[in-house]
């Protein structure tokens, strides 16, 4: 008897509850406005990897075990030193993530792995990034947080608390968000048994994409040819004219705005020149009109990556470095979709429609 067919999805997640149709977003039932407000990207990591029973795990204090882990180990280094000088950061990350020896080659992923990648990929990417620059490497400061460490990395000179907690806030928000594409490759890869480094590399290769987390350098990229408000309009009639894309704008599961959307406005407001602030503002009120002009059955808005964008340039952090800033942000939800994953396996086979010709012969008269 034939079994029958029984692809498997990848659906249940009890992480982050996304409701795209009232734009209501929770970190294991926490609403994001609350964990934003009150909570650093320590205590974030710690609530997405041990769930909602343990806002921080009770014998664990995950701060200071991220401090302690931050050094690459040494064939971490040598893989890192073998890439040619002028590798992209991101691209750096995902080849050198496949070869971290001490996370996780084996199956199954577990905590100590997830913090090591938390902890050690700040450091990957700041030392990718003065490598591709031709700049010294900054050691890890122990003093530090997460996040002010990961500034201090990249630029050598101590963050003051306002840019800090900028970047701090966008690292909250863009910690976790449900089974994204490459929230999926990661789950995917990992539902052959094969390892977390295996996974995060796959993951990193979905995210880098110009319609996932490739998007925020695209959007600056836009507002620079804009070049000024009075431009704004014909600049974006035109690109709309040539089918373009709206960078910043649309997502497939929120049908209003974005709930990150809305707190980064108004995080980026606080820090970016307010020229700059004020040209984005305009590009998103034309781009929103115009988008709801072409398809009023089908409203986009703004989504998280226009005033990510906007914030991690007032932050000060370079262009090459925002997407890989967006996957150090997502390290903390990787890993607790790593941890969910392997404790309810089954080998991911999406559903499939053939749509090609019937069953026909091929034959040398054919
Ligand atoms: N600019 C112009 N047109 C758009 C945009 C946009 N930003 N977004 C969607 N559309 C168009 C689509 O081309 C499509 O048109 P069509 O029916 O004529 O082909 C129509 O609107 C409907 O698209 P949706 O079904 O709403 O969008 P979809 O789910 O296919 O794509 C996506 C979502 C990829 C995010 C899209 O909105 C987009 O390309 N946005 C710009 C890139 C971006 O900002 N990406 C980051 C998103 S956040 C994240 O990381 C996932």
């Amino acid at each position: 008897m034939t079994r029958p067919s029984n692809p498997v999805g990848v659906g249940d997640t009890a992480i982050t509850g996304i409701d795209g149709a009232h734009g209501v977003l929770t970190y294991h039932g926490y609403r994001i406005e609350d964990v934003v407000a009150h909570r650093d990207y320590e205590a974030v990591a710690g609530l997405l990897l041990w769930g909602p029973r343990h806002d921080s795990p009770p014998d664990r204090d995950v701060a200071s075990e991220l401090r302690s882990r931050r050094s690459l180990p040494p064939t971490t280094e040598q893989v890192l030193d073998a890439l040619p000088k002028d590798t992209p950061p991101i691209d750096g990350f995902r080849t050198v993530v496949s070869a971290m020896n001490d996370v996780a080659r084996v199956y199954p992923p577990t905590v100590e792995e997830s913090l090591d990648l938390i902890a050690r990929s700040p450091t990957l990417v700041a030392r990718l990034y003065h490598r591709s620059n031709g700049t010294r490497p900054v050691e890890p400061d122990r003093q530090l947080g997460h996040v002010a460490n990961y500034l201090w990395m990249v630029e050598g000179i101590l963050p003051t608390p306002e840019r800090a907690r900028a970047l701090e806030r966008y690292f909250i928000l863009l910690a976790d968000h449900g089974i994204s594409a490459s929230t999926f490759a990661l789950r995917i890869v990992l539902s052959t048994r094969s390892d977390l480094a295996s996974a995060v590399s796959a993951a990193l290769g979905a995210l880098k994409g110009p319609l996932h987390g490739g998007a925020p350098p695209e959007v600056l990229e836009m507002l620079d040819a804009v070049g000024s408000i009075d431009q704004v309009e014909p600049w974006i009639d035109r690109l709309l004219e040539e089918r373009g894309r709206l960078f910043g704008f649309g997502h497939p599961i929120y049908r209003v705005e974005d709930p990150r959307a809305t707190l980064l406005r108004k995080f980026a407001k606080e820090v970016a020149a307010p020229d700059r602030y004020a040209l984005a503002r305009r590009f998103e009120e034309v781009a929103l009109e115009r988008l709801a002009l072409r398809r009023p059955d089908h409203r986009l808005f703004t989504n998280v990556d226009f005033y990510g964008a906007v914030l991690l340039e007032a932050v000060g952090l370079p262009r090459a470095l925002f997407t890989p800033t967006f996957a150090l942000a997502r390290t903390a939800g990787w890993s607790a979709h790593a941890l969910e994953q392997v404790a309810q396996n089954r080998l991911v086979r999406p559903p499939e429609r053939y749509i090609g010709p019937p069953p026909r012969t091929w034959s040398d008269q054919a």
